[in-house]
């Protein structure tokens, strides 16, 4: 039951000018997305600026070949995302919407969405990223918290199991891969809404680490803890980023710590009993969103532009 997944690349704001949609135009990426992952994620095309760009109408074109990619591959999909304060459309943002008004359109898109995928998505990230790293909700970037309260974030799951009742609905976030002021949080609302009734079945942790910063350490003792309520964890976005030396090539001493931190966070997901799915945030680092999101820092992925398999890559290789 164990899946190791990827992000599929496309629609991102990094990619747009550099390169052709590599899902659809690059034959090596599709040969490696198929033969080395069991489960895959939408890097943007579920998103939704990417799959409801106007009021009135969805695209849900690379979605539904990635959905399909994934079916005729046997591998499973975990969607992203649902409730969030970024790549919102335009239209969303700068619309005009009385609190009513917003809430029917939160509901609709839920129900939308996932009744298309509905039986095709293993787990749903419904909310993304709510708090910010002081572990307070995110009341002024989140349109939905901001206009509706922190309320609609119970809704959201309720119309996603509505929509999709086997889909395994989580709570996503960066930063919270420790025990800190941001995952206590999480696990304060998580016991909340489990006391309510929500229907939340899971928590899971980015991972975007960086070898700037430590390892985070007590990434077991925190999934332990949320594995204790009951729920499902899983590592959805991993990369670990390191700052690129001048030549431009890493050296070998930052590649074994890539490699290491890569494996460290597979293992503390495999010692955790209801962590069953590992995703990286892609395979390699041509498509990488990382050097245009963090300046000076790259090398993140586990094979580099060419497709060379790094340490990192025979790292988790080794430990699955
Ligand atoms: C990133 C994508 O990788 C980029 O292509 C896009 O331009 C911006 O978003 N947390 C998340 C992901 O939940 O959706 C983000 O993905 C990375 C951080």
């Amino acid at each position: 039951g164990f899946v190791v997944g990827t992000a599929v690349a496309g629609g991102g704001h990094h990619l747009e000018q550099d390169y052709p949609d590599p899902f659809t135009y690059d034959r090596e990426y599709r040969k490696v997305l198929a033969r080395q992952f069991s489960s895959v994620s939408a890097e943007n095309q579920m998103k939704w600026d990417y799959i409801h760009p106007e009021r009135d109408r969805y695209d849900f074109g690379q979605a539904d070949a990635i959905v399909e990619f994934a079916k005729r591959n046997k591998q499973v999909v975990r969607g992203h995302t649902l409730l969030w304060h970024s790549q919102n459309p335009a239209w969303l943002e700068e619309g005009d919407f009385s609190r009513t008004e917003l809430r029917a359109i939160l509901r609709e898109h839920i129900t939308t969405v996932v009744g298309r995928y509905a039986g095709r998505i293993q787990q749903w990230d419904v909310a993304n990223e709510i708090f910010d790293d002081q572990g307070n909700l995110r009341t002024q970037d989140n349109i939905w918290i901001r206009e509706l309260g922190p309320g609609i974030v119970a809704d959201a799951f309720r119309w996603a199991h509505k929509a999709d009742p086997r889909a395994k609905l989580f709570f996503n976030d960066y930063n919270v891969e420790g025990l800190n002021a941001k995952s206590d949080a999480y696990y304060t609302l998580i016991q909340d809404l489990l006391e309510q009734g929500v229907p939340v079945d899971g928590f899971s942790v980015q991972g975007h680490l960086s070898t700037r910063y430590g390892f985070p350490g007590d990434l077991k003792d925190n999934l332990d803890r949320f594995d204790a309520l009951g729920l499902e964890t899983a590592v959805t976005e991993l990369d670990v980023r390191m700052d690129l030396p001048e030549s431009g090539e890493p050296t070998e001493e930052q590649q074994r710590k890539q490699a290491d931190y890569y494996q460290r966070t597979l293992e503390a997901c495999l010692a955790v009993d209801g962590c069953n799915s590992f995703t990286i945030w892609g395979f390699t680092d041509k498509y990488s969103w990382v050097p245009v999101f963090f300046e000076g820092e790259g090398f993140a992925n586990v094979m580099t532009d060419e497709y060379e398999r790094k340490p990192a890559f025979y790292a988790l290789r080794d430990t699955l």
